[in-house]
């Protein structure tokens, strides 16, 4: 296929960098005839001129900066952008005008790496399953699991929604009453690492992400966040094309 001229930029790439919507999600508003390009309804395929007016449902789509940030989420923040119960949100932690959300979830009682971003598309990639984006979390579960146990975790552990795909398990220390164990996962069930631990007989009782594909949390502060850097970004983006 051609490329595009430098200058113009397919419509769904348009409406996804824009934080509108994910790429798909961008393709099912053109689909619905509710996207104009200069006051043309929009086709797949279309392409955006530099300067051109975009709207959706007839309101102009502003083109907003892409912002990428990490937080490191405390215990007792949701990451959803409301709470029934009230708790406090992920996104209160924000202090930026562009409205950016995370990328995938954690539980609230869950700490650690957490992406916020309003690029619609790169978030939707990172979450699909085809690219298996690994996430690293250190767990303090109750109790000492011994090899089989670990080995369970790491083979795959059948849960309400299926067996879970090989995992990478590490005991990293014991302690009383307790064992500190790393583990990657390239899936993304939700509670999928409490699961996986209670079904093998040791509750989580701490849990922290402390990877997320290619990033680490480092020393960035508790209820802290940053900007990606930009080769950090880069190698996300390799992450989220599979790489
Ligand atoms: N697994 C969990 O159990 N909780 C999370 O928040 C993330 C992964």
């Amino acid at each position: 296929m051609a490329d595009s001229p430098a200058s113009t930029v397919r419509l769904n790439k348009f409406l996804a960098q824009s934080g509108v919507a994910s790429r798909r999600g961008a393709d099912a508003l053109i689909a619905e005839g509710r996207v104009t390009i200069d006051g043309v309804v929009g086709q797949p395929g279309s392409q955006v001129p530099a300067g051109a007016t975009v709207t959706v449902d007839g309101s102009p789509v502003a083109v907003e900066r892409m912002v990428y940030l990490m937080l490191n989420k405390p215990v007792g923040y949701v990451t959803t952008m409301s709470d029934p119960e009230g708790r406090p949100k992920v996104v209160d932690l924000i202090d930026v005008v562009e409205r950016v959300v995370p990328v995938g979830r954690l539980d609230a009682m869950t700490s650690g790496l957490l992406l916020l971003t309003n690029d619609g598309d790169l978030a939707h990639r990172l979450g699909h399953p085809r690219h298996g984006v690994k996430k690293t979390y250190r767990a303090i579960v109750r109790g000492l699991p011994g090899s089989a146990a670990l080995r369970k975790l790491t083979q795959g552990v059948y849960l309400d929604d299926g067996r879970t795909q090989p995992a990478d398990v590490k005991m990293l220390a014991a302690r009383s009453g307790g064992a500190e164990l790393e583990i990657t996962i390239k899936e993304g069930r939700n509670r999928q690492v409490r699961r996986m631990c209670a079904a093998v007989g040791y509750p989580v009782m701490e849990l922290e992400r402390i990877a997320y594909g290619p990033l680490t949390l480092g020393r960035l502060g508790i209820g802290t966040c940053r900007a990606l850097k930009p080769h950090e970004l880069e190698a996300l983006r390799t992450a989220a094309s599979g790489g």
